[in-house]
């Protein structure tokens, strides 16, 4: 039983005193004893884990609670940093990980100063005066930096504290092992080797940014840098040598920036193990020349290239200096090149860019003959076109490039373009074409295709015509935005769209404009057609009822004109006859039936031979005796008259007469057509001299027929000529009477 008491004894007591030891770790946290008693500071502001003293002036450093991560105290007064005040991080010796002593104005470190800080990955001196020119300062940053070495320190921020030279003594204790971000930004480094960094073994990012760096040994090699600023510098002539003879020990890097230097030269034989590059910004250098020699070629993943604002140095790019299969942006911009000039960029910089998605080639002098010298990128998805002199937008230019999704033309000189300039662009999604001359938008700008992909277009700042048309544009805006999608689509609209002309215009905003003396346009215009459309109808219908009714029209003519005579007048006492009708035996139905029916029954006195011949007076004298008793003779003219012995001899009688009488003494009367070979000279001569009215045979020609025979008639009767001497005769040709 006692044996069991002892066993059970040992079990509690075990179990008691796990518990204990329990209790014990759990107590003998950091915040033991005089810690707990620490609150956060005055002057900063805690939040959890976290305390900020920034920009408090403060001489020291506070105390500061356990458990804490991280510490800011930037912008303190604290000059000189010795194990005293950091004595005062205790309670957090295993806590903090980040402690940022930025503009502390600290000039010294006195001791190890960081020994104790064993959970440390980020810290910031920056802004610091520490590194004067004195060496026992140097050595005082050596000692700090080495105390650092028992922490995993990933980040080291050393910018701006006047290191000057030696930057392989400042690292002379600190190893370094974990360190992936070091940034030396803003000093005075004049020469650099990269052995100094061998330690660093896991070192990705190094910044460099803004020193006075002209001498660069790279022959060590960082294997897992991948990010080189080595911006704002005075490396000249030549860039940076990353490989020896060929050895690759810059295997990982994929940024290098080498913008704001002085290098002419564009590229290095040494840059041929290069082949994890994929950005390199060799912006704001002195490059003149950018030869064929395929510089670029083997840096095998290149992407980005950028080669901007050469400071009007650069002159010259030949034909295959951009030989680059993988390259997707290239940035041109800022070099002042005249890409017209066959001498400065040759014709096909751009063939050998398979991949080429992104081009920038603002403020260069492009216009429309260099802008050929794109067509080829046609797998451009991003084209920044901004002040290149262009003055047009060539129809099939933009064509080239079916993917492209941004575009910027801002501030170019276009005047004018058309909606077919954009016709294959079906995936734009931004559009630029502010500060151009454009007058008068076409409307749409752009086919519906475009309109349907875009997101944002930018037309401000254009020289907007205020005038009719104006309605249009305005118009297509408003139902734009009344596309619940497209709301947002024009930008800076309607603040910076504003007329230009007319004068009385200027300066009105472009959706106010309202023209005045062109409110109708379309009203007007549509008035104009119609009436018009009905002026061309009505006088068709004239023509036609006109040809319809040509013969009435023409009798109604002739009645006016004869309206003088309103009746008969009788004949005067000298002729017993109104007329003498000569005319072919085979013609007397025609005669008899018609002509004689019709004017005797408007009461003239008609001879003809048929009727009035008297027997046994010899043909001859009875024809003259009658001609000259008649104050008109008409001519039955027809084949038969033509044909007629008798006739002719009427014929010539009649004519004698009418020497005397006048041609209105003769009334030709064309029965029907006659071939002029059949017609005698005299009967020719008759047509010439006086035109024969015509029969036909539909009524209503008739009456015109009628009308004038009879105006013919009273012509001759009215014109009151008084002669009775047929004694004056002088015919000759009677030699038919024989
Ligand atoms: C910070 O404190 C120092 C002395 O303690 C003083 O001379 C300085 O003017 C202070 N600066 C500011 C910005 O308060
Ligand atoms: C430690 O902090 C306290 C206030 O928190 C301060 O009074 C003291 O001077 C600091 N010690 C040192 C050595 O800076
Ligand atoms: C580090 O901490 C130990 C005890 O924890 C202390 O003796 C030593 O002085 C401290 N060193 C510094 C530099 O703070
Ligand atoms: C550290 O503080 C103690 C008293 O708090 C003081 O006697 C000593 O001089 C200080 N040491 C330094 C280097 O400031
Ligand atoms: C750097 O590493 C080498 C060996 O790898 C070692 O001998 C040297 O002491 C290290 N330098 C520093 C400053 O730790
Ligand atoms: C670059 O550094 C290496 C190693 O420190 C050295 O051997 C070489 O001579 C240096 N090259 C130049 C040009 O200084
Ligand atoms: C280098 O530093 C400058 C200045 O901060 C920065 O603008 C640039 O983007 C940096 N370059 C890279 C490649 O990060
Ligand atoms: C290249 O450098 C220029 C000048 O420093 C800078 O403006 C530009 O942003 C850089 N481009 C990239 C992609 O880093
Ligand atoms: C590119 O690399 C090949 C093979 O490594 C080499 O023959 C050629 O000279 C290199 N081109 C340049 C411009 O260095
Ligand atoms: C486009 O490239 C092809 C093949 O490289 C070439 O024949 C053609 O001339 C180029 N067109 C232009 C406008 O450079
Ligand atoms: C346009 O983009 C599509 C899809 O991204 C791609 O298949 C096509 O090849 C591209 N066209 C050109 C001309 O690059
Ligand atoms: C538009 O693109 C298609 C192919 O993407 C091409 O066949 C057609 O010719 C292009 N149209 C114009 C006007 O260039």
């Amino acid at each position: 039983m006692g044996q069991r008491m002892f066993l059970f004894g040992i079990v509690v007591a075990t179990l008691l005193i796990i518990l204990v030891k329990e209790c014990r770790t759990d107590h003998v946290s950091p915040c033991q004893g005089e810690c707990e008693a620490v609150k956060c500071p005055a002057h900063c502001n805690c939040k959890k884990r976290s305390i900020k003293c920034n920009d408090r002036n403060l001489t020291y450093i506070p105390r500061i609670p356990c458990d804490i991560k991280h510490l800011t105290l930037a912008g303190s007064n604290i000059q000189i940093l010795s194990v005293n005040e950091t004595s005062n991080l205790s309670c957090s010796f295993e806590t903090l990980t980040l402690l940022n002593l930025r503009d502390c104005k600290i000039t010294f470190f006195v001791g190890d100063v960081f020994t104790n800080l064993t959970q440390l990955k980020y810290l910031d001196l920056s802004f610091n005066k520490i590194v004067s020119y004195k060496e026992k300062n140097i050595r005082s940053i050596q000692r700090a930096l080495g105390s650092l070495n028992s922490a995993p320190l990933r980040t080291l921020k050393l910018d701006r504290l006047l290191i000057h030279e030696g930057v392989n003594e400042i690292f002379k204790y600190f190893e370094g092992r974990h360190l992936t971000y070091l940034s030396m930004r803003e000093n005075e480094i004049i020469e650099i080797e990269d052995i100094v960094f061998k330690n660093f073994t896991k070192l990705i990012h190094l910044d460099l940014y803004r020193n006075w760096i002209n001498k660069l040994n790279l022959s060590s090699g960082m294997r897992k840098l991948e990010l080189f600023n080595l911006s704002h510098n005075q490396i000249n002539i030549f860039p940076p040598k990353f490989c020896k003879t060929g050895k690759s020990s810059y295997t990982s890097l994929k940024n290098l920036d080498l913008s704001w230097n002085q290098i002419i030269v564009p590229f290095s034989r040494n840059w041929n193990c290069l082949n994890t590059l994929k950005t390199l910004n060799l912006s704001r250098n002195d490059i003149e020349y950018i030869a064929e020699n395929h510089g670029f070629q083997n840096l095998s993943s290149l992407r980005t290239l950028i080669l901007s604002e050469m400071r009007t140095t650069l002159r010259r790019i030949r034909n295959e200096a951009f030989r680059c299969d993988s390259l997707q942006h290239l940035d041109l911009s800022g070099n002042g090149l005249n890409f017209e000039d066959p001498r400065q960029v040759d014709k096909d910089i751009f063939n050998y860019l398979p991949r080429l998605t992104s081009l920038d080639v603002s403020d260069n002098s492009i216009r429309t003959v260099g802008a050929q010298k794109l067509t080829n990128l046609s797998s451009l998805e991003t084209l920044i076109m901004k002040n290149v002199n262009l003055r047009l937008l060539p129809d099939d230019f933009l064509a080239n490039f079916p993917n492209l999704t941004y575009l910027d033309l801002y501030r170019n000189k276009i005047e004018q373009f058309s909606a077919n300039a954009f016709r294959n662009l079906t995936k734009l999604m931004l559009l630029n074409i502010s500060d151009n001359l454009v007058s008068n938008f076409p409307v749409p700008p752009f086919p519906p295709a475009t309109l349907y992909s875009l997101e944002s277009f930018d037309f401000a700042y254009n020289y907007f015509e205020c005038d009719c048309d104006i309605f249009e544009l305005q118009n297509w805006i408003r139902e734009v935005l009344n596309d619940p999608n497209k709301k947002n689509i024009f930008s800076r609209y309607p603040d910076e769209y504003r007329c230009y002309k007319p004068q009385s215009m200027y300066h009105t905003p472009l959706n106010e404009a309202k023209p005045t003396h062109c409110t109708n346009v379309r009203y007007e215009l549509i008035l104009c057609i119609i009436s018009s459309a009905i002026i061309c109808l009505l006088f068709a219908v004239l023509l036609v009822v006109a040809y319809v009714y040509r013969w009435e029209i023409k009798f109604l003519c002739h009645k006016m004109r004869q309206r003088r005579r309103t009746e008969y007048r009788p004949l005067t006492y000298t002729f017993e006859y109104n007329t003498y009708v000569a005319y072919a035996e085979k013609d007397s139905a025609w005669v008899i039936h018609d002509l004689l029916k019709e004017l005797e029954e408007a009461r003239y006195n008609i001879y003809i031979r048929d009727r009035y011949s008297v027997p046994g007076v010899a043909r001859c004298d009875e024809i003259v005796d009658n001609i000259y008793k008649s104050k008109t003779v008409i001519l039955v003219l027809s084949k038969n008259f033509a044909a007629c012995q008798w006739c002719s001899y009427q014929l010539n009688v009649a004519q004698a007469r009418a020497v005397k009488l006048g041609p209105h003494f003769i009334i030709p009367v064309l029965l029907e057509g006659i071939d002029s070979k059949h017609m005698k000279k005299s009967v020719q001569h008759l047509f010439r001299s006086s035109k024969p009215i015509e029969w036909a045979r539909q009524s209503t020609k008739n009456r015109l027929f009628w009308s004038e025979l009879k105006g013919a008639l009273d012509e001759e009767i009215t014109n009151g000529f008084e002669d009775t001497g047929y004694q004056d005769c002088d015919v000759e040709d009677i030699s038919i009477c024989k």
